[in-house]
């Protein structure tokens, strides 16, 4: 049972609050004692602060003004309200751009940027790291004390790459530190293509439509080095603040599956990790698949900082600006969201954005108090009714989820599957929709899990699913050879083992070093296009294969479970189970729909002896457990806007103790939080 400890400094609740920007009310400071009265009325604890504050906190080299930042740390301690502070490097100000051209980003054609836009910094230059260095050393020595100082906030949602000199450097330097000579580079990268040998490291460019795009080895290397980049940044950032306030967290808010860092790298570096979750809910029927999706974002960022509480640093309180559609939220869908976030580990939940400003491209997206200022909107009062819930769920802080089940999402293993010109097409193969897709199946059985990459221990859980592991990383064939031999059911796909971690392909037969324990050999892929379906038989029930289907063939004593009907290749093997030692080893060689997953894991999941948290689910109800101290906590979430009725184990209400067991109606988004 695991319990931890409140991730913010001199907090035990449920942190409640979003981003707030006094920084741009300074010339209306009135509007901060409004705010501070609003946010209570609301039950916020927690404010957001200073997260693109630099000009303001430094409008001149060297001119330092803090005193607005005092007063509002001032007024917040009095209001009884921790600031979550933030570092001001996600936007810096004019003269540093103008002084110092280098701390602009180069992109992809080798053009220096202008000044503008946030989140566009050079990531190797030494004079954004200096100046960097510097303000958060004056934030951490100004606030240590502060008892309104309650986290940090790094940066604001890291991303993005350099192509700079500075940068082409740091990359060559990487380069050396990984291969040590040229040669070795050359061969893992196969470079006898087409000519593409490198004389030397200096000779190394980063990738470019007016240079290499093509080699999948640099491609790779580049993605990889961005992340340590990023790594290497945030540390940069975190040295002073952890120096001078040691017991203070930090953290910096990802973007659940943003594609250009590593997360489960720079998962390693926070104290904690927080994202940010802006799901498009439309208000129909189709929320239990914007609720699904949220829920596997969820899973992820909490699996990126290692399965223990995470935040949900940011969410709009009704509709956004920058969606296709901005619809606002029927009443209930904010409940919704923040519980769901609590639901699968979060000890936070925060908004983006608390006031919104007058001027600015976000003044019109979702606020807690908006252009009118006062507390007499829809959204304040919903706001205010998920603040008195949280109070309410108390008890299941610091708790969380021990999932039995876990899916993989690989960020290398994405990477170049992405770049592998095969069946259907040069893009992305659907990775991320078919990983969503099988934790989405176990979502409608009633299941929880968890995300881990490829780099993940397998020991705690029971069943473990792998779609889609094009590439295997060092150790994870073996690793999971382990895991079945040992007791454990794995579940693997097409389209897995094909390269190893340098993208060079697997002799000697597919899935390479997972060809024993899956017990297939995987000769060939065909892709469908999308008129295009094969089927198969499984368990009396026919179902429906599209995008991608392969040839295996059973080896080692594996049992063909079901065939394929159609094509050239009608009856080859389209599902295999394979004993080994004491598990089992499922092989999915086709892509299905979610019908066919649903009822497969119904079946993986008995064989591996688990059953779901809540019995044969309706559409659109999920639910997750966390476990502390306090108890065994059960949520279980309405996502749709139509009743759902349930069957309860034995449980109890958390917030008044009521005793509940059997059939329960929830009303529409109706999210019920028990104690088992
Ligand atoms: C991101 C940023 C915020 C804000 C919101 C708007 O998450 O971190 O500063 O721009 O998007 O949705
Ligand atoms: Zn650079």
């Amino acid at each position: 049972m695991a319990q931890f400890p409140p991730v913010m400094k001199g907090l035990s609740a449920f942190l409640y609050g979003g981003d707030y920007n006094p920084d741009q009310w300074l010339h209306q400071k009135e509007i901060w004692r409004q705010d501070m009265a609003l946010a209570k009325g609301a039950g916020i604890n927690t404010l957001s602060v200073g997260i693109f504050a630099w000009a303001a906190l430094e409008p001149r080299e060297g001119e330092y003004h803090f005193e607005w930042l005092d007063e509002v740390m001032d007024l917040m301690a009095a209001n009884g309200m921790k600031a979550v502070l933030a570092t001001p490097s996600g936007a810096r100000p004019m003269w540093m751009a103008e002084k110092y051209p280098e701390v602009l980003r180069v992109n992809r054609m080798r053009q220096r940027e202008l000044f503008g836009g946030r989140h566009n910094h050079c990531l190797s230059s030494p004079v954004y790291r200096e100046k960097v260095k510097r303000i958060n050393t004056l934030l951490a020595q100004r606030y240590k004390d502060h008892p309104a100082l309650g986290m940090w906030h790094i940066s604001n949602e890291l991303g993005g790459e350099c192509h700079c000199p500075l940068c082409q450097q740091a990359f060559r330097d990487w380069l050396k530190e990984r291969y040590g000579t040229i040669e070795n580079l050359n061969a893992q990268w196969w470079n006898g293509f087409w000519s593409h040998a490198y004389p030397s490291f200096d000779a190394v460019e980063s990738p470019s439509p007016i240079g290499e795009m093509g080699s999948h080895g640099l491609n790779l290397a580049w993605r990889r080095f961005t992340t340590a980049q990023f790594c290497s940044f945030y540390e940069a950032e975190a040295e002073p603040l952890k120096r001078i306030t040691p017991d203070v967290k930090c953290t910096t808010n990802l973007m659940s599956t943003y594609d250009g860092i590593n997360y489960f790298e720079l998962g390693k570096h926070l104290d904690v990790s927080s994202w940010d979750n802006y799901p498009a809910w439309t208000s129909d029927r189709r929320d239990a698949q914007v609720a699904a999706r949220a829920a596997f974002c969820h899973d992820l960022m909490r699996g990126v900082g290692g399965n223990k509480p995470f935040m949900m640093m940011e969410s709009s309180p009704t509709a956004v600006n920058w969606h296709a559609v901005n619809r606002l939220r029927a009443p209930g869908i904010l409940m919704l969201q923040g519980l769901q976030a609590v639901a699968h580990g979060s000890d936070s939940v925060q908004y983006f954005q608390f006031r919104a400003g007058r001027g600015g491209s976000e003044k019109f997206h979702g606020a807690v108090v908006t252009h009118v200022n006062s507390d007499r909107t829809r959204v304040y009062r919903e706001v205010a009714q998920v603040g008195e819930r949280l109070r309410a769920v108390a008890p299941a802080l610091g708790s969380a989820p021990e999932n039995r089940i876990a899916v993989i999402f690989d960020w290398e293993n994405r990477w170049a599957l992405a770049d592998a010109q095969f069946g259907l097409n040069g893009g992305d193969k659907g990775y991320e929709e078919t990983v969503l897709a099988h934790h989405e199946a176990l979502q409608r059985l009633g299941f929880g899990a968890d995300v881990i990459d490829e780099n993940g221990d397998l020991t705690p859980y029971r069943l473990v699913i792998g779609p889609m592991t094009y590439m295997l990383r060092p150790g994870f064939a073996e690793r999971v050879r382990a895991f079945v031999a040992g007791g454990g059911v794995y579940v693997t796909t097409y389209c897995s083992g094909w390269v190893n971690e340098e993208d060079l392909c697997f002799q000697g037969g597919f899935p390479g070093p997972l060809r024993e324990t899956a017990g297939i050999w995987d000769e060939e892929t065909d892709a469908l296009d999308e008129t295009q379906r094969n089927h198969f038989t499984w368990q009396g029930k026919t179902y429906e294969i599209r995008d991608f289907a392969a040839v295996v063939h059973p080896e080692n004593g594996a049992k063909t479970l079901a065939t394929y009907r159609d094509a050239f290749y009608a009856g080859a093997p389209v599902l295999t189970e394979h004993a080994m030692g004491q598990g089992l080893c499922y092989v999915i060689a086709a892509r299905t729909g979610s019908d066919f997953l649903q009822d497969f894991y119904r079946f993986a999941a008995s064989q591996a002896g688990l059953r779901p948290l809540l019995e044969a689910p309706p559409y659109g109800v999920t639910c997750t457990r966390r476990v502390g101290d306090g108890g065994s906590f059960l949520f279980v979430m309405n996502t749709v806007p139509q009743q759902n009725t349930v069957t309860l184990p034995p449980c109890a209400a958390l917030e008044d103790g009521t005793p509940l067991a059997g059939p329960y109606t929830l009303a529409p988004y109706e999210v019920l939080v028990l104690k088992e």
